[in-house]
């Protein structure tokens, strides 16, 4: 094996307004490669070894740029200004009340409309000696989906020796905000067929349930004795049809769980997930207080994805990093406000490795 980093560039398509899109392409010196693209500062495709050495796409995506742009239910994104959801499309910063879209029934989701999984970013190659990686950057107008403040986002996404992909996210405001980055990979360890047999571990003694729309009800409750408890490893689907209310507003989980942490902001490990068919394990490690584990539960099938492959109901799970949804409108939860002045900084790791 070739022992070394590479990074090839390449064109990956062409936005209706004659914008060209580039893709990057990095593999590391064990052979994972990883590729992103600068529309939606998005992760196309993630090729890791299996257990006997076969390289497996872990990531739902599109061969096309087109169908990213078309109907993507935010396949590899960052997503931005706020992941996650608002509750009525508003929330109230020093008595001024901010409007924005509702995007999801009654509330605001993943930023809105156009979120930064929808827009143009900058895009320049990071090759250190130990990762190679894009360094992203975007610059959110002031009022731009309704937020306040002009946000200068950059994300840089690395891919190390230790087959750890880095997410590391900074931005500032000229005005106060609230800011929710999160990346929303689809992640199937089989690189095929439903997520529901692998093993999924999450470091969290609570949750935040929620109402019928998906908004928590500002209570942190036990996972002990219930379908959230995935403390000691179990897979996904043992607990996923069980008679239980939060499961149907969910339709399945689309939960936020409260990570347990020694100190706020550690980096600390979230979660694991281990696919006994390949042996691919991920964990992943955040500064975050919280991960929103969602089981894949609107894929309907009717999308297709990667060489024609069918997006199956359930067909992936995402762990996605944050702040609690709605924290604008929960001052008991850890706050997302951000001031001028001040810098938001927040790192999240992908870890990849293999049992036998
Ligand atoms: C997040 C949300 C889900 C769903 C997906 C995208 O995980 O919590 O409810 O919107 O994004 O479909």
């Amino acid at each position: 094996m070739d022992r070394s980093f590479k990074l090839d560039i390449q064109e990956f398509g062409t936005l209706a307004n004659g914008q060209k899109v580039t893709q990057f392409r990095i593999t590391n010196p064990n052979g994972l490669e990883m590729r992103l693209i600068d529309y939606g500062c998005l992760m196309t495709n993630l090729l890791v070894p299996d257990r006997s050495g076969k390289l497996v796409d872990v990531l739902l995506g599109f061969d096309r740029l087109e169908d990213y742009v078309k109907d993507s239910p935010y396949f590899g994104a960052v997503i931005g200004r706020y992941g996650n959801r608002i509750a009525g499309g508003q929330f109230s910063l020093d008595g001024t009340t901010y409007s924005l879209p509702q995007n999801d029934g009654p509330n605001t989701l993943h930023g809105g409309v156009k979120g930064f999984d929808k827009v143009m970013w900058q895009a320049a190659p990071i090759t250190d000696s130990t990762a190679y990686g894009v360094a992203f950057s975007y610059e959110s107008p002031d009022g731009e989906e309704g937020f306040p403040g002009t946000l200068t986002a950059r994300v840089r996404i690395t891919l190390n020796d230790q087959n750890e992909v880095t997410l590391d996210y900074t931005a500032v405001t000229d005005k106060p905000t609230v800011i929710n980055l999160t990346q929303h990979n689809y992640y199937n360890l089989d690189g095929m067929g439903t997520c529901l047999d692998q093993v999924m571990t999450i470091y969290a003694d609570q949750y935040t349930p929620v109402d019928s729309t998906l908004i928590p009800t500002g209570e942190r409750a036990p996972v002990a004795q219930t379908p959230f408890d995935f403390r000691t490893g179990k897979p996904i689907g043992k607990d996923i049809g069980a008679d239980n209310r939060q499961l149907a507003y969910g339709r399945g989980f689309d939960h936020n769980f409260v990570l347990n942490k020694q100190a706020p902001g550690l980096l600390s490990l979230a979660a694991e997930v281990y696919s006994t068919k390949t042996g691919i394990t991920m964990d992943v490690l955040t500064e975050e207080p919280g991960i929103q584990f969602y089981s894949g539960n609107f894929l309907d099938g009717s999308l297709k994805g990667k060489g024609g492959l069918v997006c199956e109901h359930r067909g992936a799970f995402c762990l996605e990093t944050q702040h609690f949804p709605d924290s604008p409108n929960h001052p008991e939860f850890p706050s997302t406000r951000l001031n001028p002045g001040d810098i938001y900084q927040t790192r999240t790791v992908y870890r990849f490795g293999r049992k036998d």
